[in-house]
């Protein structure tokens, strides 16, 4: 009976597990994927052979070439397999934006003179991802100085740094200030799997040590066949940071922030991390499955120093990081494309970001509504609806900018169209949002329906504008709409096209101003496809197979889409564009989110992660659906979730088709006005979270700060990834993500007064101390020494705040001082890009508040976006500044007073009136 019992509980568990979690059987492990097969088994011969072992990589120091001004030094790596010499042209070019990058190409492929079997159109050459992935041409050093060692040279660079390169057998190790951090091919991993032919005599002799022809020239998995014209051509090595523990980036997976070891570390991790861009249906938190977006950029953090490495290619990446009692080594390894490597090195982490981005480019400044709450839901059916909902949002005083329509706006799922039905007057509808300056997102997908009389996919099809299979032939697989065909968003023929398309002049949604959009699925997702995707074998314009560059297809998308949207709008302001699929680069074009959360509180825990992860791998403009998207979550769950959300960078509520209704003003008292509470706090803090943007969009810090970030000498700090600050702004928060919690233990992570941000309460002193946290408390604290701006009136829209005056929050250090920032302009336009704006920079030391702008006038900014005044200034501290009742106001040569009222930790002058565009100054 009992084992009766057992095996039906075993067969309902077999029933019962595939409808919870991901579906991992559709997505290759590392055996499944022969090239990472292939490259894990190089690595654990290399490591069995031990020291007597020597690489068969070596430069050959008669090929060195320095230019004149040292910036580029180019030579050739040779390969030893059996008596052959594969010839593999490397160059060094040292950035004067910061960083080295190290590029190794494969001569043959260079001249062509391969065969790629059966294919004319598909190019010979190895996928270089700068074209779409960079932000442009990379900016040469003059600095470097190149010197002759005995085995190899070395480079002093950026004054402090050193990069050593040994010949026989390559290795390449950087130095600063005498110490070494990074080194590439150190454990001899390095493998560069060169073109070979597919049969004769010859083919015996390609097959070099320690590799296994597994996958050569062609795969099956899931039934699908993957033929690999141009046979084995991974390129795989290892990079070890030297003195480092803790690791980070590599985006998109739902794990910790603090990298785990993927060989024999802790729980599940016996799988390297992969980037492969799929629609990961029910993702798993915890996990190094891939998710919908690839960033292979990974940074890393120790006492006093930070280092990054960029492995700029955009196949199929797996990344497998092993540690010892020092040191970190992650092992990259891709299917295809160049071996192409930056690294950056410096004294803190947000250099090793502005290096970075100096490369692949800086966030967009998004408009004002865009870092407002976003209403969103599979879906909004009609015009009603959506009215409705935005009357609903006024009457309970719960701010929003943007509401959404997902894909069942549009007629059987024609982008481009509108269920007449549902939508009769689109134009009407905008309108409406517009006069209280609410912003419709639409959704437009990559796969365009193959349809009968649908102007959208005959073009594409007729013009040949469409991704083809591998005969060359345009591909068909299964979408939303059904049976599909994909654009090809490497042919740059079609952009014209896609201008049209949404052009002001009769193109979507009448050409309204307050559209923008929203591009998903652009992995790509293909339902019947392998992986959820398409085949790798598939060919895009110029000739590359699919498998080159998948990771980088929903970035070239989103591309298209922003191109057409700026010319939309003759470029006077910056468009908004959601995309699900991304890259290094992606940022560029505006906001990602983490997909398809469900509705637990696992996935509002591992949100934070995620949303740090993002940051600090320059896409910081992210979020997660607040209340998850499959399932309905309680009323307590969708509170803490709006409540973390008021700290995501992008804040977007989001719900399954299959889910119940749950705006925010939906549930019962006290949910409704917890959940209004949060919304109106993140508003009230916008003028905060755009002043960090800014910092994003200039020098690529993240918006939400690991904590190491603000204290990197402080060890304990590297694996916290349930708190953050909100940019510079002294803001330390810590989300609820626990039900029923009554308490968090929030680590304070260094000896300044921390003010407990609605009691003014402090916490003092290094350690974990205890917030309380009833239903309605946000554990947020603010950090002694930081100045930050808020706006306190609520309205209906950010963009009908920005007239609206200005409280400055001060929290005094022990010793009474504290510095802060404020960046504003208009909030819509480019005109900041013409030096329209402003930044004031604010400080407090003893009994004197001052103001200084260093960029603005009160011209400008009065033309642009109104003489907006400060009403209030609140001073939080252990020890006041003063007893007197009234300040003295310093601006323009006028002065004039104003009055203090003294409350517990504070005291908050009245009424101020001082101007942002100004420099004044205040006597206490
Ligand atoms: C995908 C998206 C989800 C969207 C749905 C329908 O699952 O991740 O946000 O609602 O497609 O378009």
């Amino acid at each position: 009976m009992l084992r009766v019992l057992a095996i039906s509980l075993f067969l309902l568990a077999l029933l019962v597990e595939p409808i919870l979690g991901v579906k991992s059987n559709l997505f290759k492990n590392c055996d499944q994927n022969k090239f990472c097969k292939r490259n894990r088994h190089y690595a654990d011969r290399v490591v069995e052979a031990g020291k007597g072992w020597t690489s068969p990589y070596e430069l050959d120091m008669s090929s060195i070439e320095q230019k004149s001004d040292s910036s580029v030094i180019n030579g050739r790596i040779v390969k030893h397999v059996n008596d052959l010499e594969i010839d593999l042209p490397v160059t060094f070019s040292f950035l004067e934006t910061g960083g080295v990058r190290v590029s190794v190409d494969e001569q043959q492929r260079i001249d062509g003179k391969i065969d790629v079997y059966g294919h004319d159109s598909i190019t010979p050459n190895r996928y270089n991802i700068s074209q779409f992935a960079f932000a442009g041409p990379l900016k040469l050093s003059n600095d470097a100085v190149f010197t002759k060692t005995d085995n190899g040279f070395k480079v002093v660079y950026e004054n402090v740094n050193e990069m050593v390169v040994k010949a026989s057998p390559f290795s390449v190790d950087f130095y600063r200030s005498g110490k070494k951090q990074v080194s590439l091919n150190g454990k001899g991993w390095l493998n560069y799997e060169h073109w070979r032919p597919i049969e004769g005599d010859d083919v015996k002799k390609h097959v070099g040590e320690f590799e296994i022809e597994d996958g050569f020239w062609e795969e099956e998995f899931d039934s699908f066949k993957d033929k690999k014209t141009k046979g084995p051509e991974a390129v795989a090595m290892d990079v070890t940071f030297e003195g480092y523990k803790h690791v980070y980036g590599i985006p998109e997976h739902a794990d910790k922030f603090s990298l785990r070891e993927t060989r024999g570390g802790e729980g599940n991790h016996q799988e390297p991390y992969r980037l492969y861009n799929v629609d990961i249906f029910e993702y798993e938190t915890n996990s190094p499955m891939p998710m919908y977006g690839s960033i292979p950029f990974m940074q890393a953090q120790t006492k006093g120093a930070s280092a990054g490495v960029f492995w700029a290619n955009a196949a199929d990446t797996y990344i497998d990081i092993t540690k010892d009692k020092k040191s970190t080594t992650s092992h990259w390894i891709s299917e295809a494309g160049l071996l192409d490597v930056f690294v950056f090195l410096s004294d803190t982490p947000e250099e090793i970001n502005r290096q970075y981005g100096a490369i692949v480019g800086y966030t967009l400044l998004p408009q004002s509504f865009a870092i407002g709450y976003h209403q969103c839901r599979w879906n909004y059916n009609s015009e009603e609806d959506v009215l409705d909902i935005t009357e609903k949002f006024d009457q309970s005083g719960t701010p929003y900018d943007v509401i959404w329509l997902d894909v069942e706006y549009t007629e059987e799922k024609k982008y481009f169209t509108w269920n007449k039905a549902l939508f009769p007057d689109p134009v009407r509808m905008m309108n409406k949002l517009d006069q209280s300056k609410r912003k419709l997102v639409p959704i437009i997908d990559p796969h365009i329906k193959n349809a009968d009389n649908y102007k959208v996919v005959s073009t594409f099809k007729d013009k040949g504008w469409t991704t083809k299979n591998n005969k060359g032939e345009t591909f068909f697989g299964h979408c939303w709409p059904g049976e599909s065909i994909w654009l090809d968003p490497f042919n740059p023929a079609a952009q014209n096209y896609w201008d049209e398309l949404f052009s002001k002049a009769g193109g979507f949604g009448g050409g309204a101003e307050n559209l923008h959009i929203w591009n998903d699925m652009n992995e790509p997702s293909v339902f019947d496809g392998p992986e959820t995707s398409m085949p790798k074998d598939n060919i895009h314009y110029g000739g590359w197979e699919h498998r080159d560059i998948h990771n980088i297809h929903g970035l070239t998308f989103v591309n298209y889409t922003m191109k057409s949207l700026n010319k939309r709008y003759g470029n006077k302001q910056r468009p908004f564009i959601l995309t699900r699929s991304f890259f290094a680069g992606s940022q560029r074009t505006g906001a990602m989110w983490t997909g398809d959360a469900m509705s637990k509180w696992e996935y509002l825990k591992i949100s934070i992660p995620q949303i740090l992860t993002q940051g600090v791998s320059g896409m910081p403009f992210a979020g997660s659906d607040v209340g998850g998207f499959f399932g309905d979550p309680s009323p307590e769950l969708l509170t803490r979730w709006t409540q973390a959300g008021v700290f995501y960078p992008f804040y977007r509520a989001h719900a399954h088709i299959d889910s119940k209704r749950r705006e925010p003003y939906m549930h019962e008292p006290p949910y409704n006005v917890t959940n209004r509470d949060a919304i109106q706090l993140r508003y009230r803090l916008l003028p905060t979270f755009y002043t960090a943007f800014h910092d994003a969009s200039t020098k690529g810090s993240p918006v939400l700060k690991p904590l190491y970030y603000i204290t990197p000498d402080n060890e304990r700090v590297y694996d916290i990834d349930d708190e953050f600050f909100v940019g510079d702004s002294g803001i330390l928060a810590m989300p609820v993500t626990d039900e029923g919690a009554k308490a968090v233990d929030i680590y304070v992570p260094d000896d300044k007064p921390y003010y407990d941000y609605d009691t003014y309460k402090v916490y003092k002193g290094e350690g974990t101390h205890v917030i309380y946290t009833p239903l309605e408390k946000i554990p947020m604290l603010m950090r002694g020494g930081h100045i930050h701006v808020r706006r306190d009136r609520h309205r209906r829209s950010a963009e009908l705040m920005k007239h609206d005056p200005l409280t400055l929050v001060i929290a005094l250090d022990s010793d009474g001082a504290a510095r802060g920032k404020l960046y504003n302009d208009d909030g819509i336009s480019y005109e900041f890009q013409n030096g329209d704006y402003v930044v004031q920079e604010f400080s407090v030391k003893g009994n004197k508040i001052q103001a200084k702008n260093s960029n603005g006038n009160d011209k400008a900014h009065t033309k642009s976006f109104g003489n907006v005044k400060f009403e209030r200034v609140i001073i939080v501290g252990e020890k006041l500044p003063t007893k007197s009742t009234s300040a003295t106001i310093h601006q323009a040569g006028k002065t004039w007073s104003a009055q203090i009222s003294p409350s517990q930790n504070s005291i908050t002058i009245r009424n101020p009136r001082m101007s942002i565009g100004q420099d004044w100054s205040i006597d206490l």
